[in-house]
């Protein structure tokens, strides 16, 4: 069946047609119909289904004979190690750790925060809370003691699975000060802390409250899988908003089940029993759904990879690891490509590997530019497929769906809406604009399985954050068009978050951070373009009256916090300091007519501008840190 036709038979039917996909999960008591509409315009999918996702993603392959079928493959050239777990050595792992957290209390609905490297054990902590029932939500750990304090607090964990360190190329990362130093932060204190020892740091561990993950499994009896319902949340993952206060996404189980299952042949196009490997972090929604989930629900061999892809220890790590493991199906950041190309520009390293196990390279996380793509599809020789989708939709909303269709690639637009989403691009007042007119992206409600049915304790910020301005849409947050083959293309965001390295981050949150400063009296975070991480924070500070101090060392100061406060992930290294903000006469900062200075586009200097002097300073300031880039 061709993709026209897939997508027309969901659309005829749309509830027949997610009916007919729960055949793939093994239910406990399967749902007797698709859609629960009661409180719409919050909608629940398999609501009153009884299911487990570990069984899923683990057990019912080790019971249906692959048990001696490899299901996690640890590369991790940061420790010069690589190990496999089977699914049979997966299920028993999973089910002691599930008893031993049972064993101290953990039960169906409790939260579990993991804050851990992308190691094997992140997977089995993810995988034994899917076990009982227990609610994960997972930190990336690139963030900062703060911000894991301010989801400690938001989704009040009974427990922490923490590891001792994360390796980053160059340093070590003291994972459990920082979760020492969170727990002091945070107002909600959880019951106990799980702590796995790497040999590369053994951590101190607070008497009383720090359990270690080998001991405190000893003896337990292994837990078995604990059904639950198909609209029990299966995780919590917090994301930038535009505020500093995380948004925490919440998945519910049966839709993410049925959903994930049927991308894995449909959308990436493999078999059980073939290498799926995403390149990103289980801190990260790719991570949750094609590290962890998806690939285990399809009974594929996950790649939890541990390193970079340049440096660890060269341009050709991906390559190796493709060869090395027969990856059949590899997804990464374009960030990632664009990494390797600058060291290695006309691919030589590819050709020191047997990459004939790769049948396709999808990208996801931010735009994917044309010439990564066509450097890609040189360098590869097969299908480079863009796809498009959000933490609050776990799965791709646009893509080029191989497993139905190769369709004809348009460098630039990750393709098609997958079935499941109406999606429409609309002006200010909502209404649909014609092919090749740029508008606001928006979906038709209700959201298909797998996507977010309302936020972590916040259904009404759910409400105003994607469903109040166009009433019956979802807003996606980003803008673009479609064209008349009905190809979409996502050309920005349309409220403060930027997207960094693949990272989504919030400006409002760095804003918060920087205006603390005793000598900031306003400032200003934009998204500047980079060449290799997509964009980069830049701010622009006004210091208060009467301050004296070098404005150097205030900038110097404003980074520092940044890093302390959100982490080195927001890559915020660089400000300017200037007399005032380009504002309207409503006192609205120009952020736009910023990033477009700092860009060198062409601008129209806005009507509402309070003192079009203002922009020189800017544009003077930027010059000085070498903005616009050459
Ligand atoms: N734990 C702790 N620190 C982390 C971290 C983690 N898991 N991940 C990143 N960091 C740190 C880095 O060490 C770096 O710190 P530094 O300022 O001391 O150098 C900082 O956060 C920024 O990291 P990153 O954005 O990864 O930049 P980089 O310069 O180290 O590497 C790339 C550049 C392009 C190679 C890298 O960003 C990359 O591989 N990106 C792919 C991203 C991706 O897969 N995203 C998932 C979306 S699907
Ligand atoms: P995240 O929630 O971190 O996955 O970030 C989602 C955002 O990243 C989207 O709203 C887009 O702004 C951007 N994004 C993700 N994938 C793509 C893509 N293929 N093309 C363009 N932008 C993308």
């Amino acid at each position: 069946m061709s993709y026209a036709e897939t997508y027309a038979r969901w659309k005829a039917d749309p509830e027949a047609w997610w009916m007919e996909q729960t055949a793939a999960i093994d239910w406990d008591r399967p749902p007797s119909r698709a859609l629960f509409a009661e409180n719409a315009p919050f909608y629940e999918w398999f609501a009153d289904a009884q299911v487990n996702t570990c069984w899923n993603a683990v057990d019912r392959h080790v019971e249906a004979g692959h048990g001696d079928r490899i299901a996690i493959i640890h590369e991790s050239p940061v420790t010069h190690t690589v190990r496999k777990i089977t699914y049979a050595e997966l299920r028993d792992r999973v089910a002691s750790l599930a008893g031993a957290l049972r064993a101290k209390g953990i039960t169906k609905g409790d939260r579990v925060i993991i804050y851990m490297p992308m190691i094997p054990e992140a997977l089995e902590a993810m995988l034994a809370c899917a076990r009982l029932g227990a609610i994960h939500s997972v930190v990336f750990g690139g963030f900062a003691a703060p911000e894991l304090a301010a989801r400690i607090d938001d989704a009040k964990p009974k427990a922490i699975i923490a590891a001792s360190c994360g390796i980053e190329p160059g340093r070590v990362v003291h994972y459990k000060p920082l979760l020492d130093g969170a727990l002091e932060l945070a107002h909600h204190l959880p019951d106990f802390c799980v702590i796995l020892q790497r040999e590369q740091e053994v951590a101190k561990l607070v008497p009383g409250r720090d359990v270690a993950w080998h001991s405190f499994q000893f003896g337990v009896t292994p837990a078995e899988c604990v059904p639950v319902e198909g609209n029990h949340p299966a995780y919590i993952l917090y994301t930038s908003g535009t505020t500093g206060q995380p948004k925490g996404v919440v998945r519910h189980t049966a839709g993410h089940l049925v959903a994930l299952c049927w991308t894995m042949k449909n959308i990436y196009g493999v078999e059980p029993g073939e290498v799926f490997w995403a390149a990103s972090d289980v801190g990260w929604v790719v991570g949750h759904s094609y590290i962890c989930y998806a690939p285990l629900l399809h009974g594929n061999t996950t790649v939890v990879f541990e390193g970079k892809p340049v440096g660890t220890p060269d341009a050709g790590t991906f390559w190796r690891v493709i060869e090395e493991h027969r990856v059949a199906s590899f997804f990464t950041a374009p960030t990632a490509l664009r990494a390797i190309k600058r060291e290695d520009p006309q691919a030589l390293l590819v050709r020191d590997y047997d990459l004939s196990s790769l049948r396709a390279l999808f990208l996801a996380g931010e735009r994917a530019d044309p010439d990564t793509i066509h450097w890609a599809q040189r360098a590869l020789g097969v299908p480079v497929i863009d796809h498009w989708w959000q933490t609050e939709t776990g799965w791709a909303i646009a893509a080029n769906p191989l497993g139905i269709e190769h369709l004809p690639v348009k460098v630039g637009s990750p393709s098609v809406p997958m079935p499941g989403h109406d999606v429409q691009v609309l002006d200010e007042g909502g209404h649909p604009v014609p092919p090749g007119t740029l508008g606001a992206i928006a979906i038709r409600l209700p959201l298909p399985p797998g996507t977010l049915p309302t936020l972590w304790n916040a259904p009404e910020r759910f409400r105003k954050a994607y469903l109040s301005h166009f009433p019956g849409f979802y807003e996606t947050g980003d803008a673009g068009y479609i064209d008349d083959d009905g190809y979409l293309y996502i050309m920005a965001r349309t409220d403060d978050v930027i997207n960094v390295a693949g990272h989504r981050l919030s400006t409002g949150a760095m804003e918060e951070v920087i205006a603390a400063h005793p000598d900031v009296g306003e400032c200003a975070v934009i998204g500047v373009a980079d060449p290799l991480k997509g964009q980069l924070p830049l701010g622009v500070l006004c210091l208060n009256k009467g301050c004296d101090r070098d404005p150097a060392e205030i900038v110097r100061e404003c980074v520092a916090r940044v890093r302390d406060s959100i982490g080195p992930v927001a890559a915020f290294k660089q400000a300017v300091v200037v007399d005032r903000l380009p504002k309207t006469r409503s006192g609205k900062v120009l952020r736009a007519t910023m990033v477009k200075i700092a860009d060198g586009e062409e601008f129209r200097v806005p009507a509402t501008i309070d003192d079009p002097a203002i922009l020189d300073e800017i544009a003077k300031a930027f010059a000085a840190i070498g903005y616009p880039a050459k």
